[in-house]
């Protein structure tokens, strides 16, 4: 992490690094070499250990910097100190010290006494010396920062395990940003209550769609199959959105807003805060049948796709599924068939166009598909 200097009324290109940051490969280096010294035989993989060296500076050189903030390192204000953003975004990372075991706990408890001798440039004697220290008194802590080290330390220690239960909600965050889509359940809290919408909803043969019904409230998308408007496709997929949505029943509207406050979402609102807004609201009984496509021209970043049936499990022939895949320059990746079994919910990464699905029709039509789709744009 670099700091800028400003001067008052100027942005200036000059860089300097913090103390800290100067000095990450003496610190990796010296407490590598203290924890082989007082652990002889002890297998682990030295660059993880490294790594985590390194780690556990970056969460203290950025948990009491402010973000982005331009000026040598300082306090951050109370509410940024108190979120200990760095803290909670690594601290699932650890590879080494995840294992909180006597010699690691050790290990990270001397690395924090060495950056806070560090931050107050006092001469560390080297175990080995691959790396010198970096002295510069101008950069030292002030005293309530050496102090703050202390608590994050401390932090660290009982955080640092984290990742050796490694939560799945990162996982599917993984599979959001890496394949575009997180294939789940629907959360126990929303599922009847989709189905009680299903039972207290109008429904209306469809006409215009490959849809079996709609509600009395929804409009069938005629975009996919003729233009009656000539308007361009991303007008008329928001313009089509927003009508929808003002018809959209209000109680429909508040399950939408509630799926979004599930915490396997939290890592989203990580880094998407505070909530994602709900934009559109999409439901009918059948299947759309269309060709690998993004939905991005509508303008939303996050679209649910959520599956109601009558049947125990799906068989494919009868149509009404989806496939995913990430196209990256003329390949395929992620490809993934999903069936739309009673429960069934895909969370799709709509912000790339890289992200694709595509969707058979229903081909039996004596079987119910409700589908509901939850479009969201992030909120700032
Ligand atoms: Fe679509």
């Amino acid at each position: 992490m670099t700091t800028l200097i400003r001067k008052e009324g100027e942005m200036s290109n000059v860089k300097k690094l913090s103390i800290i940051e100067e000095n990450k490969d003496f610190l990796a280096d010296e407490v590598h070499q203290y924890f082989v010294k007082n652990n002889p035989g002890y297998e682990f993989n030295k660059e993880f250990f490294r790594r985590d060296v390194h780690m556990i500076c970056d969460i203290i050189c950025g948990d009491l910097e402010v973000e982005g903030y331009v000026s040598p390192i300082t306090f951050a204000d109370e509410d940024t100190k108190s979120g200990y953003y760095n803290l909670n975004r690594y601290k699932s990372s650890f590879l080494f010290f995840k294992e909180q075991n006597q010699e690691s706990i050790e290990a990270i408890n001397y690395t924090i006494s060495l950056i806070k001798s560090i931050s107050k440039n006092e001469v560390v004697t080297p175990v080995l010396g691959t790396h010198s220290q970096v002295i510069d008194n101008e950069r030292s802590l002030k005293p309530e920062q050496i102090e703050e080290i202390d608590v994050l330390g401390s932090l660290i220690v009982s955080n640092a395990g984290t990742s050796k239960k490694r939560t799945p909600y990162l996982d599917m965050m993984e599979d959001y940003f890496d394949k575009g889509f997180i294939h789940t359940t629907i959360p126990e809290n929303i599922y009847p209550r989709l189905w009680e919408q299903v039972h207290k909803t109008k429904w209306v043969d469809a006409t215009r769609s490959t849809y079996k019904k709609r509600p009395d409230w929804y409009h069938e998308n005629e975009k996919h199959y003729m233009d009656p408007t000539m308007m361009d496709r991303p007008t008329y997929e928001k313009l089509f959105a927003k009508e929808v949505f003002t018809n959209t029943p209000p109680d429909l509207i508040e399950i939408a807003e509630d799926l979004i406050k599930d915490p396997m979402f939290d890592y989203i609102k990580m880094f998407r805060p505070p909530i994602p807004e709900v934009k559109c609201v999409h439901f009918w009984n059948g299947s759309e049948n269309s060709p690998h496509h993004n939905d991005g021209v509508d303008g939303t970043d996050l679209m649910i796709f959520l599956y109601l049936t009558d049947e125990e499990g799906w068989d494919e022939e009868w149509g009404g599924y989806i496939n995913m895949l990430k196209e990256v320059g003329g390949k395929f990746y992620h490809t993934k068939l999903i069936l739309p079994i009673d429960g069934t919910m895909v969370c799709v990464n709509n912000s790339a166009p890289i992200f694709k699905h595509g969707i058979r029709d229903l081909k039996y039509k004596d079987k119910n598909r409700y589908t509901f789709i939850f479009h969201y744009t992030w909120k700032f």
